[in-house]
């Protein structure tokens, strides 16, 4: 079973100056340790909506943390600060846009504002970036609907084996039997 770093980026100007608690960030990490069976160190980082501070945020979690995994929350909308998208194009090396379609597709079930979220994702070396809206019940309806994509895309870019706990079943890989 392999140790795995998962990133975790609240970007919001109101959280980062004291106005309220994040709690997006910490449901991020509750989701995964409920999903994986890996031991997973987690690193966290809150900041305001500024394009430089997401991408270098982005860069540290990436590179010198080696994450396999980032999930930003917040900045996905069209407000004027809104910009963790941009700051995840910049950075990232392929999109898979996949990803963004799938989260407003499953999203919309749960709320008609789904389509306002451009949420991407994309590959920055052997690290799978994911934005996630920034309202804390948000996370788990994003994270459903894309989950069972997430081991296996970290598998192609020679990232650490995840394995889901077993009363999820094993995890999606193509052209292994189900169990
Ligand atoms: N997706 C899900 N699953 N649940 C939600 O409540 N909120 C939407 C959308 N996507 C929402 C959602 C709304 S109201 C907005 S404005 C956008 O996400 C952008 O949110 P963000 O700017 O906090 O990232």
């Amino acid at each position: 079973m392999e140790d795995i770093k998962i990133g975790i980026i609240t970007s919001s100007d109101r959280a980062s100056s004291g106005i309220y608690k994040d709690v997006s960030g910490p449901a991020i990490e509750e989701y995964f340790k409920n999903r994986l069976v890996n031991h997973i160190s987690f690193e966290y980082i809150l900041i305001p909506d500024e394009q430089s501070e997401i991408e270098n945020a982005l860069i540290k979690l990436s590179d010198e943390h080696q994450c396999c995994l980032i999930c930003t929350t917040g900045g996905t909308g069209p407000a004027l600060r809104d910009v963790t998208p941009e700051a995840t194009e910049s950075v990232c090396e392929k999109m898979l846009p996949g990803f963004g379609e799938s989260m407003r597709f499953e999203s919309l079930k749960f709320v008609p504002t789904a389509i306002l979220s451009r949420q991407t994702a994309g590959i920055r070396g052997k690290c799978l970036i994911i934005n996630l809206p920034g309202k804390p019940k948000a996370i788990a309806e994003c994270l459903d609907a894309v989950i069972d994509a997430i081991p296996y895309s970290i598998d192609l870019i020679e990232g650490p084996y995840l394995e889901f706990r077993e009363v999820f079943g094993p995890a999606f890989r193509p052209g292994k039997k189900k169990k």
